[in-house]
C-alpha cells in the first residue's frame, strides 16, 4: 500500500495509508494522524474530505460523468424509468421484468396514507410551503408506521424503505392538494409510479383528466436525473442522522430539510423566480450577468456554478434537451427557455464565469420543464425531493451496513475566549 510521510517542523511525524478507489482516484487515510501527532485536519464546507466509502454513485466533475452502479446517466434516462433506477440504487442491480412487476405491486399496495395523517395536512396554514409539510410528514411517518424491533430488522428496513418510496409520492400530492384548498385524491392501482403522482395531483370531479403521457415521460426522466448525487448536502444530512441511529424516516426528513435551501434543491425555484423577474423587467442580460459578479450585491446566478462540476453539469445538458422536446410535443413554447439559454450564451462567455468554471447545473432547466407540466413553482423541490428519494435511502442502507460506520462527529477549531468567569448579574454590562 502506498503511503504518505507528515513531516510536522521538519521532523517525521507519521505514515499515512494513500487509499486508491474504483477509478484510481487517490486519498490520504488520516484516521491516525490526531492520535499519533495531535493534529486535526481543517476543511470547512468539506470541500475536500472524503466522509465514505460508497459503491452508489460516480461523479467526475472534470468531465462531466454521472454513473448510477456503474451505469451512465445518460443511458439510464434513455433506457429505464424511475422505478428501476430506484430499484438500481436501492438494490444494488437493475431489476429484471418479474422484479420489476412485483416492485410496482409493492409500492401499490403501501401506496394509501393512514386516515389520522391526512388530517394533519388540513390543520396546515393555506400558504404553507410544501417542503415543510413534507418534511413534516416524512417524520410523523415514523409515529404511523412504527417499526416493531422485535421482529426481524432487516424485513423491518425493507418494509420503510417501501412504505417511504410510495407514500412520499402521496405526501407530496396531498401537500399541493392542501395548498390550492383541493379535496385528496387517493392514489390509483391503474397508473404507473409518475401518472398515479400526475393524476394525485391535478384529477379534478369537474374537469376530466388522464395524465399526459408526455409529462410522464419527462417526469421519469426528471426524477431518475435527481435521483442521486454521492455525497451532496441532503444526502450528507441524511447519513449524518442515520449515523446516531435515528430511524430512517427521521433521516429522510433531515435530508428534505437539507435539500430546501436555494443552494441546494432550492435553486430550481429560485431559478424560475430569477427568469420570471428578467421577463417582466425586460432587465438586459449583460447587467444580470453583472450584478452576478458583483461581490457587494448578494445576487447570484441561480442554476449556475456547482460544488464539484468544473464544466458542464451532465444532468444540466440532458434538462436541456428535454425541456425543448417536452415543449415541442407539446406544440408550445415558453419565454423563460429563450431567457435562459441567452443568459446561458452570455454566461458562458464572460471571463469572471469561464475563470471561475461556473456552468449551468441541474436546475437551471428543470423548472420550465415542471412549469409545462403545470407544477407550480413552489412544488419544484418537492418534485427534487421524489426523485433524491431511492439515493438517500440507498445511502442510508450503505451506512448501516458499513463495518467501519461510526456516529458522525467533525472537530473544530476553537477560536472563542479561552476562559472567563461568570460575573454577578448586576455586575454585566
Ligand atoms: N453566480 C455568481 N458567482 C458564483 C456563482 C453563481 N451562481 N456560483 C459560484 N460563484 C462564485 C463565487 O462567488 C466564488 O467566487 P470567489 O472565488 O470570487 O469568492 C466562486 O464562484 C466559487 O464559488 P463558491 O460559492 O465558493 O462555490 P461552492 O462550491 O461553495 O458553491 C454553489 C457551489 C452553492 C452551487 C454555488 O455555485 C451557488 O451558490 N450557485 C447558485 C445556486 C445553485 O444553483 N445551487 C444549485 C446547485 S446544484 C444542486 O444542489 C442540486
Amino acid at each position: 500500500m502506498k503511503k504518505a510521510e507528515v513531516f510536522i517542523d521538519g521532523k517525521k511525524s507519521v505514515d499515512l495509508p494513500i487509499l486508491t478507489d474504483t477509478m484510481e482516484n487517490q486519498a490520504l487515510d488520516i484516521r491516525a494522524l490526531r492520535q499519533q501527532t495531535g493534529l486535526i485536519t481543517y476543511d470547512p464546507g468539506f470541500g475536500n474530505t472524503g466522509s465514505c466509502q460508497s459503491q452508489i454513485c460516480y461523479l467526475d466533475g472534470e468531465k462531466g460523468i454521472l454513473r448510477y452502479r456503474g451505469y451512465a446517466i445518460e443511458d439510464l434516462v434513455e433506457h429505464c424509468d424511475f422505478i428501476e433506477v430506484a430499484y438500481l440504487l436501492i438494490h444494488g442491480y437493475l431489476p429484471n421484468k418479474k422484479e420489476r412487476e412485483r416492485y410496482s405491486q409493492l409500492l401499490n399496495r403501501h401506496s394509501l396514507l393512514h386516515a389520522d395523517m391526512q388530517s394533519f395536512f388540513r390543520r396546515y396554514p393555506e400558504n404553507s410551503h410544501p417542503m415543510s409539510i413534507l418534511a413534516a410528514m416524512v417524520v410523523s411517518l415514523s409515529a404511523f408506521y412504527q417499526i416493531d424491533l422485535e421482529e426481524d430488522p432487516e424485513l423491518q428496513i425493507d418494509l420503510t424503505v417501501t412504505r417511504l418510496m410510495s407514500k412520499l409520492r402521496t405526501i407530496a400530492a396531498f401537500s399541493y392538494r392542501k395548498m390550492k384548498g383541493f379535496d385528496f385524491v387517493n392514489p390509483s392501482h391503474t397508473y404507473s409510479y409518475c401518472a398515479n403522482f400526475l393524476n394525485m395531483m391535478f384529477s379534478s370531479p369537474v374537469v376530466p383528466y388522464e395524465p399526459n403521457p408526455i409529462h410522464v415521460k419527462a417526469m421519469n426522466k426528471l426524477l431518475i436525473l435527481h435521483a442521486d448525487h454521492e455525497q451532496n448536502c441532503s444526502t450528507t444530512a441524511v447519513r449524518l442522522v442515520g449515523s446516531s441511529e435515528a430511524n430512517l424516516y427521521a433521516a429522510i426528513s433531515a435530508g428534505i430539510c437539507a435539500l430546501w435551501g436555494p443552494r441546494h434543491g432550492g435553486a430550481n425555484q429560485a431559478v424560475i423566480d430569477m427568469l420570471e423577474q428578467i421577463h417582466n423587467s425586460g432587465e438586459n442580460l449583460s447587467k444580470v450577468i453583472e450584478r452576478a459578479k458583483d461581490k457587494n450585491d448578494p445576487f447570484r446566478l441561480m442554476g449556475f456554478g456547482h460544488r464539484v462540476y468544473k464544466t458542464y453539469d451532465p444532468r444540466a445538458m440532458i434538462a436541456k434537451k428535454t425541456c425543448e422536446e417536452v415543449l415541442s410535443a407539446m406544440g408550445t413554447s415558453d419565454p423563460l427557455l429563450d431567457i435562459a439559454e441567452e443568459l446561458e450564451g452570455v454566461a458562458l462567455e464572460d471571463d469572471y464565469f469561464k475563470e471561475k468554471n461556473l456552468y449551468p447545473n441541474v436546475d437551471f432547466y428543470t423548472g420550465i420543464i415542471f412549469r409545462a407540466m403545470g407544477i407550480p413553482t413552489n412544488m419544484y423541490t418537492v418534485m427534487f425531493a421524489l426523485g433524491r428519494l431511492p439515493g438517500w435511502i440507498a445511502h442510508w442502507l450503505e451506512w448501516h451496513h458499513d463495518p467501519f460506520e461510526r456516529i458522525g462527529r467533525p472537530r473544530q477549531l476553537y477560536m472563542g475566549p479561552a476562559v472567563r468567569v461568570v460575573p454577578p448579574i448586576n455586575e454585566r454590562e
